[in-house]
């Protein structure tokens, strides 16, 4: 059994904090692992930050499938969390629990991630039931991002305020286990993590959240097109990966690489 269960995250609740990091492939997964964060969530940002979409919605089954795979093949502690891509769960409760269910038992993922709110209940309770553990995803929802018509701030209407608080206690009565809470003011989402049992995992929602995510690409900085507020850079490998590549380009060009100790004697 790994370190983290769904069980110990809903425990942590009040306890610690917790930090959480999107990733899609092993050799980062395992980093992150070795690191000791706890949550790893297989986004369906990878739709932007791997595939080159401009958003979540083409992401399909099989590539959350492929890339779970992936990430759960470099990972020994963490509780890894499979986001369900855009139609995989809209179209009807089987669907989602078909499809839940191919990411834990195709892909070995731990958890499954669900955008929505209240009117997820039913989908969250089946699944629940089902032995597939759920983390909720309200504000910002990435795969609506048709509908909100933007990456914009939620919440900031009182009405918009009460609803997702409402939102928020409806998916924890109905099972989930953690709670995203995207682009939110700061003062909502900490009344919605003091109004609710399960931790809350913000981004761009404040420090008054049980927890923290940030997608990988964008703390080590390697989209350097790419910063939106609530990301902070503990890292700016872009430059240094161009850099690195420039250079390479430069030394296969001059011959300066490989050198003799890149290469191999005859044996014998
Ligand atoms: O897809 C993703 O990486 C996410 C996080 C930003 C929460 O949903």
């Amino acid at each position: 059994m790994k370190t983290w269960t769904a069980t110990r995250i809903r425990q942590a609740k009040g306890k610690q904090k917790l930090a959480c990091l999107a990733a899609y492939d092993c050799t980062t997964a395992r980093m992150i692992d070795e690191a000791g964060i706890p949550l790893i969530l297989v986004g369906d940002s990878l739709g932007m930050t791997v595939l080159g979409y401009d958003t979540t919605i083409p992401v399909t089954m099989e590539q959350m499938l492929h890339h779970t795979t992936a990430v759960v093949r470099g990972v020994k502690n963490a509780l890894v969390i499979a986001d369900m891509p855009f139609l995989s769960y809209q179209t009807s409760i089987e669907a989602g629990i078909t499809n839940a269910g191919r990411l834990l038992k195709e892909a070995g993922a731990d958890a499954v991630k669900i955008e929505g709110g209240a009117f997820r209940a039913d989908l969250v309770g089946a699944l629940t039931a089902n032995g597939i553990p759920v983390v909720g995803h309200i504000g910002l929802t990435p795969q609506s991002i048709r509908e909100l018509g933007g990456y914009k701030v939620q919440g900031r209407t009182q009405p918009a305020a009460d609803r997702l608080l409402t939102d928020a206690k409806t998916l924890t009565d109905a099972g989930v286990f953690a709670l995203v809470l995207e682009c939110l003011p700061t003062p909502l989402a900490a009344e919605i993590t003091a109004a609710v049992s399960v931790p809350t995992i913000g981004i761009g929602a404040g420090p008054g959240c049980d927890g923290q995510v940030l997608v990988s690409h964008d703390m080590l900085g390697m989209n350097d097109q790419f910063q939106p507020r609530f990301v902070k850079r503990y890292a700016d490998l872009a430059p240094q990966m161009r850099a690195a590549f420039a250079a390479f380009a430069k030394e296969v060009a001059d011959g300066s690489f490989p050198g003799p100790e890149h290469g191999y004697d005859a044996g014998g």
